[in-house]
């Protein structure tokens, strides 16, 4: 099978076809650079953002749109329900030189959905239609959308959304091929993205479950899609895109020295103290640390014991014992990328 080079998005190429999806808690500025660092991120994309907050001046989610140079090709995703204000959300992402703004239409916490906006979307059409219409009306970016497969077993109307976003000038369609009563039990259902593929002439990506090259690549030989999203199996493997795309172009898998990684985490802390203050620090360095710091013999108890840590400055000597020991005994590539369901947590605040 030849996998697919890159992707088009309204004619704008980007390679390789692989992108960071959108993480609330997670995919904030200083974790894009470090996943961009790390290779083979073909487009990045924001946490959602309130179109509520943006267009109420909320300094936090104008904050959210800042990102650095290195980071593009980046999509603003933004979500809301109230047509002029996500018209308006839009051109403020605009003017934010995204390269594209996307439409988030599948965060299934309630908070996002009893405002009318997330996934209850899906169950609304001629609201998504009036907003995809107002919107794509008012910025010259491309505007792309993201969608779940549909509000619950019953109603799975993910093609019926999909020729709706390709009529209403969407440029790009990612499916999540879960429902959002779904949450994130279960598996994804990639065949919805076949399915997908098969009526629209837009760009399709899929999104869901993926935490290997494998099963990358396997996804895009069962569904044709132009492009697969990659989201939690990036926290604890940063490398996966590089890694996806090397075994697509059947290179050997890069395997980032502890040395490496190690740096890498450092680095992380370095562009969150540049974002935020020590406390939310702090927070961020557990949250990838309990993700990051698997598949080393005996490492465990140092990752509780980071987990438990009052400051980084606890943290570090940790680190670097797990570092030492990654040295001696290596680390288990299927170890590290193991599923772990504890990040859904976080997602959207829910
Ligand atoms: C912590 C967390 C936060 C998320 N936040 C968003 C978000 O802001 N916007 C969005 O479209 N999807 C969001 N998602 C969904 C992911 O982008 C992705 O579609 C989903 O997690 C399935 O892919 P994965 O198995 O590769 O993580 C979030 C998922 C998680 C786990």
């Amino acid at each position: 099978m030849r996998y697919p080079e890159s992707f088009e998005i309204a004619g704008r190429k980007l390679s390789p076809p692989l992108v960071l999806s959108p993480m609330a808690g997670v995919t904030d500025s200083p974790f894009r650079r470090v996943a961009k660092k790390c290779g083979g991120v073909g487009l990045i994309v924001t946490e959602f953002i309130s179109v509520e907050g943006l267009t109420r001046g909320n300094l936090r989610s104008h904050e959210m749109m800042r990102y650095k140079p290195e980071e593009r090709p980046i999509a603003i995703q933004i979500f809301g329900y109230d047509i002029e204000r996500m018209r308006w959300g839009a051109e403020i992402a605009e003017e934010a030189a995204a390269d594209f703004v996307d439409i988030n239409c599948g965060c299934p916490a309630k908070k996002v959905v009893n405002g009318g906006g997330g996934s209850n979307l899906l169950r609304d059409l001629p609201q998504l239609k009036k907003i995809l219409t107002e919107v794509k009306r008012a910025i010259s970016i491309p505007m792309t959308v993201k969608i779940r497969a549909g509000w619950d077993d019953k109603t799975i109307n993910c093609i019926e959304v999909a020729k709706l976003i390709e009529d209403c000038g969407g440029a790009m369609i990612t499916l999540h091929g879960r429902t959002r009563v779904q949450g994130y039990k279960g598996w994804a259902n990639w065949d919805l993205v076949r399915e997908i593929k098969n009526n629209v002439s837009i760009p399709v990506s899929g999104s869901g479950d993926i935490v290997k090259p494998e099963e990358a690549m396997r996804r895009f030989e069962e569904t044709g899609a132009d492009a697969v999203h990659i989201g939690r199996g990036a926290i604890s493997n940063p490398y996966i895109f590089r890694q996806t795309w090397e075994a697509m172009n059947g290179l050997p898998r890069y395997q980032p020295p502890p040395r490496e990684m190690h740096e890498l985490l450092l680095e992380f802390r370095d562009n969150l103290r540049e974002h935020m203050p020590e406390r939310g620090v702090i927070g961020r360095m557990k949250m990838l640390s309990a993700q990051f710091l698997k598949g080393v013999r005996d490492g465990a108890p140092i990752r509780t014991a980071v987990l438990r840590s009052n400051s980084v400055e606890d943290m570090e000597p940790l680190f670097e014992e797990y570092f030492a020991l990654a040295e001696v005994h290596g680390i288990d590539a299927e170890l590290q990328c193991a599923r772990d369901e504890s990040a859904e947590l976080a997602e959207c605040g829910a």
